[in-house]
């Protein structure tokens, strides 16, 4: 019996795998509460972090788990046109952030719309390979162990050699992993439930595990406590 590919299905994982969207209740800035709000803050932050650590107009940058583009708008207007790669696993909230974040500011046209994809299983398109560096801010939060090995192992193929990719954690240590943790602006975090926390163990096991090494975990100032991992494509 000839081999079939099996789809690797998030089943649930987060609140995302089982939401259905849809493009016309996310009018009225609803694609902005869905992406957890705090719109202009965590937009800006994100932006500023990427530029601090290099982030130059002629890299080819990926933002892995877009959402509605709360970072992408900014990334967008900074880098040349089509050098934007954004990957989400919901399509409405690509579109949503197209129509009313992206386009009202006069960026459409430095978007190439092949260079948007909603998919699961972290199936990056294998002509975005060459990608410089990239970003997930607030996706680790919200995978399994198992699912963030994926990502970065399928993240790998697309990404140049000696590579950085940043993406945000809730950092705890080994002895606070196996309860709830509280962090800033009330979120707790779990080992079992969304929003998951992980160690620095966790993420160096990931790493050594997909091609890749952890320069550091660094604190830069998101509001609600996360941290940022720093990858490096070996
Ligand atoms: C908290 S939002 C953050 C979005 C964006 N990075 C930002 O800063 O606004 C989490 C995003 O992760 C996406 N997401 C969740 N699971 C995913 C998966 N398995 N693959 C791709 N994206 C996923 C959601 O659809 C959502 O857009």
């Amino acid at each position: 019996m000839a081999a079939r590919m099996k789809a690797q299905r998030l089943t649930m994982e987060n609140q995302y795998t089982h939401k259905d969207l849809d493009i016309d209740k996310l009018k009225d800035s609803n694609h902005r509460a869905f992406v957890g709000g705090m719109w202009d803050e965590i937009g800006q932050l994100q932006f500023d972090y990427m530029v601090s650590k290099g982030l130059s107009p002629s890299d080819r940058f990926i933002d892995v788990a877009c959402g509605s583009m709360r970072g992408g708008r900014f990334f967008i207007r900074h880098l040349e046109a089509q050098h934007y790669y954004g990957f989400d696993l919901v399509r409405d909230l690509i579109d949503a952030g197209l129509k009313h974040e992206i386009e009202p500011l006069g960026l459409l046209g430095k978007v190439n719309f092949d260079n948007l994809v909603a998919a699961e299983g972290f199936a990056f398109p294998p002509q975005w390979r060459g990608i410089d560096s990239g970003i997930a801010l607030s996706l680790f939060t919200h995978l399994t162990l198992n699912s963030i090995a994926l990502c970065l192992s399928n993240l790998g193929a697309v990404m140049k050699d000696k590579a950085k990719f940043y993406a945000t954690i809730f950092h705890v240590t080994e002895s606070q992993q196996m309860t709830p943790q509280d962090h800033l602006d009330g979120i707790t975090t779990f080992l079992c439930q969304d929003p998951y926390h992980y160690t620095r163990a966790d993420m160096d096991y990931l790493a050594a595990k997909t091609g890749w090494r952890v320069e550091a975990i660094e604190e830069f100032g998101h509001p609600r406590g996360q941290s940022m991992v720093v990858f490096q494509k070996l």
